[in-house]
Formats: structure tokens, sequence, C-alpha cells
């Protein structure tokens, strides 16, 4: 089992990263791999609307040249997915919005590439718009049909210099919370993985 984390941070190693790490600890604890991938420096261009990824039916986005392919191919071979943004204006990163558009365009092109993928949104914040950057994340991994399994309060950390978030007790728990959650759903996945499930309208997943 795998999960792997987006950082959308201009900051590497930010608070976003170090709250994302706090989610992995638990993970690896429980036997699940992990690798975070930080946008910091990178640049991602925005969806051109061209339509290419619903013609072609490929799982890949017809702008070929930034980090957006590869980063789609290893979120299909995961198990879990982690988006985390700081806030930017009340809302999450540039590079964290053209990503999503770009991913959700694709993926729904190709019948829901991430779909049944444990999913959950983190969020690095200095005061105010935790909770709509929050949703802006859930409403992506929600429409991609991901499970997203909850914690002990909304998965926000709260501090504005780099490190800040470990002065968040209740921040950093939230994450150990969500890590624990996480991980006993992988591990419900893992074990009904192999056990073909009947849908009533008697398909077979
Ligand atoms: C361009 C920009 C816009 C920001 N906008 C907000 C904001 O709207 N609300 C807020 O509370 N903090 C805002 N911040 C502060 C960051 O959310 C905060 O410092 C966060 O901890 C950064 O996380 P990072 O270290 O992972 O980058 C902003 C920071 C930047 C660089």
């Amino acid at each position: 089992m795998k999960v792997i984390g987006i950082n959308g941070s201009a900051r590497r190693d930010g608070n976003t990263a170090i709250l994302m790490e706090e989610v992995f600890k638990v993970l690896r604890s429980n036997s699940i791999e992990t690798e975070l991938v930080q946008l910091s420096g990178i640049d991602i261009k925005g969806c051109t609307d061209c339509g290419t990824c619903f013609k072609m039916k490929n799982s890949r986005c017809a702008i070929e040249d930034d980090c957006v392919n590869n980063i789609i191919e290893r979120l299909k071979g995961a198990d879990g997915i982690i988006l985390g943004s700081p806030v930017y204006m009340a809302n999450v990163t540039p590079s964290m919005k053209a990503l999503m558009d770009r991913v959700g365009r694709v993926s729904k092109a190709n019948d829901s590439l991430l779909k049944r993928k444990i999913g959950a949104a983190v969020v690095a914040v200095r005061r105010a718009g935790g909770m709509t950057t929050f949703n802006a994340l859930m409403d992506f991994l929600l429409v991609m049909q991901m499970i997203v399994p909850g914690s002990s309060y909304w998965n926000i950390g709260v501090g504005r210099d780099p490190g800040d978030v470990r002065d968040d007790a209740e921040g950093m728990e939230t994450m150990r919370v969500l890590g624990e959650n996480m991980a006993w759903t992988l591990d419900v996945l893992r074990s009904y993985k192999d056990i073909p499930y009947t849908l009533e309208s008697g398909s077979s997943v």
C-alpha cells in the first residue's frame, strides 16, 4: 500500500510539508509506503480546455512539457492521495489549482482514474481562509470519486513561518488522527481487495 502526498506550497519543507509528514509518520508505522511530491519551484501550466484528453482518452494531458503527466502516472499507482496546500488569498495555491484542473479533466476523460482511492486534504493557514481552502481540496477529492476518511477536527494547522505549525498542538494531533483513519481505511481496502463485491446492479468490482 502506498500513499502519495502532493504539497502545493511555493515553500519547500514549510508548514504544509510538516503537517503532511505528521500524517505520513503514522502511515509508515502501519507499514504503508509514503512519498511526498513538492510543487515548489515547478511551473505548472493551467488547463487550456483543448479537449484532447476527452478525444484521446489515453490518461494523459496534451501539455507534455511539465510534470503533470508524470504526477498522473504516480497518482494512478497509489492507493491513497493527500493533497496539501497553504492558504493563499483565502484559497489553494496557483500550482495546486492548476494541477487539480488538469488531473481532474484527464481523470474525468478516462472513467475516473482516481476512483475509490483513499483521499485526504491538509491545509496550513496563518489566520483566515482555512476552511475555504480545505473545502476546495475536498471538492476535488470527492468529485474524483475518492473515499475520504475524517479526523478529530478539520485537517488544518495554524502557523506563519516555517515550523510554526509544530506549536499548534491540536492541528498536529488532527494530522495524527487523520493518519490513523487513513491507515484503518487502507487496511480495510487491503483485506477486501481480492474479494469480488457485487453491487445491487449486478456488476462486480
Ligand atoms: C501569497 C500568499 C498568500 C497568503 N494568503 C493567506 C491568507 O489568505 N490567509 C492566511 O491565513 N494566510 C495566508 N498566507 C500565509 C500562509 O498560508 C502561511 O504562512 C502558511 O503557513 C504557509 O505554509 P507553507 O510554509 O507550507 O508555505 C499567505 C501566504 C502567501 C505567500
